[in-house]
Order: C-alpha cells, then structure tokens, then sequence
C-alpha cells in the first residue's frame, strides 16, 4: 500500500496525518512529473540524414517528441534493408514522419539538417507559416561537393553570405540560430565523447531569448555553459560555416570525425 513507507513501526494503520503526509507526497510526486513532461516538447527535424537519425535518436532518448521532415514520405518509407529510414523508424518506433511542412508544423522548435547545397528549398517547403515566431536551429553546412573530395564552399552561400543569413532572410518570422555545425554528429548531441566536453560550440543568431533557448537545449546535450561561445547575431555563420573547409582537412588527415577545435588562452 503507497502509505506503507510512513507508517509507524509500532502501528497498525496509518494516522490521519500520516495519510495526509503520504498523499501530499503523491502529490508533490505527481506535480514533479508533470513539470518534467512540461520540459519536453515537440520538435521538428527537417532531413532524415544521418544527422537528422543522430538527433531524433538523441532528441526521443531525452524525453521530447519528435517528427522528421522529408520531401515525400511514402517514397522515404518505400526503401528498405541496411541503412534505410524504414529500418531506423524501427528501431526508433516513437520518431514520426511527415512532409518537410508537416514536421515544421508540428514542432515549437525546428532543426534543419537537410542537404546544405538544398537547405532553403527545405526551409520554403516547410512553409513561412509553419516556422513564424518559432526558434529555428540551423545546423547546415553549403557544402559544394559535384567536384569530388573535398567539397567546397558555395560560392553564393559564402565570404559575405551564409546558409544561416539565407535561411533568415527566407523567413523572416521565425528566430534563427546557427550552432553544431563545426563539428561530427556525434560530438554535436554528445559533447563527453571526446575531452570531458571541452570543446568549442559556437552560436549565433539575431534573438537572444532564441539562442537561450538553443543554449538550455544543448545543455540537455551534455555541453557546458564555458564551451558555448555566443558569436552575436546571424552574420557569425559566414565565420562557422567558413570552418568546413579546415574541418575536412583535419578529417582528410586523421580518419575520424571524433575531434573537435577548443580556443584557449
Ligand atoms: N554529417 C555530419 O556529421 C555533419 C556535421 C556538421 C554539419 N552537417 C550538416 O548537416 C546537414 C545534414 O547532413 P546529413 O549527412 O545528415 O544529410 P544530407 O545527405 O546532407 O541531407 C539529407 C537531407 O537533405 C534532403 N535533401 C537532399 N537533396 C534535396 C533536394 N534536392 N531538395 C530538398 N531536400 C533535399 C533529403 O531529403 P529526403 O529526406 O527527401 O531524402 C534529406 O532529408 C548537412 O547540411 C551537413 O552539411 C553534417
């Protein structure tokens, strides 16, 4: 019986205020899990990438409901055997899917990791509507990779532009923050794999309650508030999205993602 841990050794049944006390305790106990559940919220992945599986494994492992964003759902979940979505939402059955504007919808915070090269025709399909007033994390990358190994930056989307300044022009509405983008998937959702977690994570972005937010995120990570440097406003992904090209050169050198940049002084 739930009163059994308050009762007197010497007594037979409960006191009143031992009933009383023990009900308070549900309670707290049943206010305690509501807060926690009113932590979890319903986000949207835009791309069912490798990237996108990392964070909706990760994202649904913390608690938050998840629904991945892709161009046509039925032909995604048509592909089959190693390596397909059909066999990921298997493994991962409470991860929905829907169309790049069904997820935008559905979530109070958006990831796009879709195609970097593809990144605003993702953020059009997901609808202006859809993403107003939203926080709106970009983790894309404009990666040119038609001339082979190692890809280059695209042009129009580099130096004095940045996929994170594009996708805020494209929606005005909603609040972009540019952050993981320098670094593994690995690390991004699991920052202790390498060096006790410190590393650098970079932000920005133009809304600081937006990047508060993107901050409390990442802490649910595992990232420490010292390694997450606050750029200032969206124009600091030219800088973050210009890091790819010695990033792949390291990875080029080393074999391995599993590494990361720290600044130090
Ligand atoms: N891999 C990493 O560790 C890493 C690290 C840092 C940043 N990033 C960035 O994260 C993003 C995701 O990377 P990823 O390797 O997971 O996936 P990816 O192969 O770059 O992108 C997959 C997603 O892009 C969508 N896509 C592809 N071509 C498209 C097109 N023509 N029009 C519209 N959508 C298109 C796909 O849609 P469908 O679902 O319909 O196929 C899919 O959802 C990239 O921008 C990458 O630069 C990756």
């Amino acid at each position: 019986m739930f009163w059994l841990p308050f009762i007197h050794s010497n007594s037979v049944k409960p006191s009143i205020f031992e009933f009383k006390f023990s009900s308070l305790f549900f309670i707290i106990l049943f206010f305690s899990f509501d807060s926690i559940k009113l932590h979890s919220m319903k986000i949207g992945i835009l791309g069912t990438g490798g990237v996108g599986r990392a964070f909706a494994t990760r994202l649904s492992g913390l608690g938050h409901d998840v629904m991945m964003g892709t161009r046509d759902p039925k032909a995604t979940l048509e592909k089959t055997g190693e390596g397909s979505f059909s066999l990921f939402l298997t493994l991962n059955p409470g991860v929905k899917l829907g169309t790049f504007a069904e997820s935008a919808a559905y979530g109070e915070m958006v990831i796009n990791v879709s195609k970097g090269s593809n990144a605003i025709d993702v953020i059009k399909s997901a609808g202006e509507k859809n993403l107003n007033g939203k926080v709106l994390i970009d983790i894309t990358n404009p990666l040119d990779f038609s001339k082979g190994m190692p890809p280059s930056l695209i042009p129009e989307l580099s130096n004095t532009n940045s996929v994170g300044e594009e996708t805020q022009r494209t929606v005005p509405g909603a609040k972009v923050v540019k952050t993981l983008n320098t670094m593994w998937n690995g690390l991004m959702i699991n920052p202790n794999l390498i060096a006790d977690g410190h590393h650098v994570n970079y932000l920005c972005g133009n809304d600081s309650d937006a990047k508060e937010k993107v901050k409390k995120l990442l802490k649910e990570f595992g990232w420490k508030e010292e390694s997450l440097v606050d750029l200032g406003d969206i124009t600091g992904a030219r800088a973050t999205e210009a890091t790819l090209p010695i990033w792949l050169r390291v990875y080029g050198a080393r074999k391995s993602g599993a590494f990361n940049f720290q600044i130090v002084s």
